[in-house]
């Protein structure tokens, strides 16, 4: 481990901290000429062919069930240790660097190191909510990062994973078993929001996580989470109408965007739900963070009216 990612771990959130990215010591600065060192997009932008990654349920649910989140099931059930731990070894052991972006800067680290960053952001964010009783991720992926709030912080007593597959559902069970944690794994489809559990407690947060921005209609979802007892739903996502196309970072990130499928139906849905009296928001940090420079998320907080 390098000194610059020591400090990187060694950083804590502190509850008083005002909106800043003060808490973080980020690693090493890099700028955007250096992007091709470390991300294959920027040439495979350049040197566009056309083709588009069609984000169709068939293609989701190859990417994610049968491939990510399949094979690391694998790997952690034939491992002698089912941590939350390990679990983040095996998805972000790399001795590589990677690009990140923080607020607009470049850096670089390693994907543990990276990852531990976006964790703070989280966690940052997800503790300015009170009073809450329920804390549930949409589209939690492998649940590690639902599963790290559960162990670290108190904000919630009931934690719920919301996943379509079922290897990220299982992944979650095994490692919330292992590390007896309150964290349930429950299916969703955003497509089919009635798969939203029918009795959510009262005061629940809804977060989602690089994961609306696979909804197909995300205003008929938001509107199906406000019925859903949300006291506030906090988005972090890439928000295409962040991208500013007068910068060459805002130029490529539109074009990632377009490339890999995205919706951009998410941010004129918060608009058309906020001008109907729905709901109130407010985009706490455009375009905060990245764990692809070329793609990065906003943080978006929503409040049903
Ligand atoms: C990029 S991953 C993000 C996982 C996790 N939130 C994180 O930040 O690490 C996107 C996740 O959204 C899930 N997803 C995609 N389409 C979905 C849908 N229609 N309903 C529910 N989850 C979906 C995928 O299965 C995947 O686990």
């Amino acid at each position: 481990m390098t000194s610059a990612e020591k400090l990187v771990l060694s950083t804590t959130v502190s509850e008083s901290e005002q909106d800043s990215n003060s808490f973080i010591s980020p690693g090493i600065r890099i700028d955007l000429d250096e992007l091709p060192r470390y991300s294959i997009w920027p040439a495979r932008l350049l040197s566009d062919t056309g083709s588009v990654y069609e984000k169709t349920k068939a293609e989701i649910l190859r990417e994610f069930d049968q491939e990510k989140w399949n094979e690391l099931l694998i790997r952690l059930r034939s491992s002698p240790v089912r941590t939350l731990e390990q679990l983040e070894a095996l998805m972000f052991f790399a001795s590589s660097q990677m690009a990140y972006s923080i607020a607009g800067e470049y850096y670089r680290s390693t994907p543990f190191a990276v990852n531990h960053i976006y964790k703070r952001f989280l966690e940052h964010e997800l503790r300015r909510a009170d009073d809450v009783t329920c804390i549930a991720e949409l589209g939690a992926g492998a649940g590690n990062l639902i599963m790290h709030l559960a162990k670290n912080t108190q904000l919630a007593k009931t934690w719920i994973a919301y996943e379509l597959t079922e290897s990220g559902r299982a992944l979650t069970r095994m490692v919330a078993t292992t590390e007896d944690l309150p964290v349930v794994a429950e299916f969703l489809d955003f497509d089919d929001p009635k798969t939203l559990v029918p009795s959510m407690p009262e005061r629940t947060i809804y977060y989602s996580s690089f994961a609306l921005a696979y909804c197909k209609d995300p205003e008929g979802f938001l509107e199906s989470l406000i019925g859903a007892k949300a006291k506030e739903i906090v988005l972090f996502e890439p928000i295409y109408q962040f991208f500013d196309e007068t910068t060459l970072s805002g130029l490529l990130a539109k074009s990632y965007f377009e490339k890999n499928d995205y919706s951009k139906a998410l941010f004129p849905a918060i608009q058309k739900l906020a001008a109907q009296g729905i709901l109130e928001w407010d985009a706490v940090k455009k375009n905060g963070f990245a764990h692809n420079p070329l793609c990065p998320i906003s943080i978006i907080r929503l409040w049903p009216k």
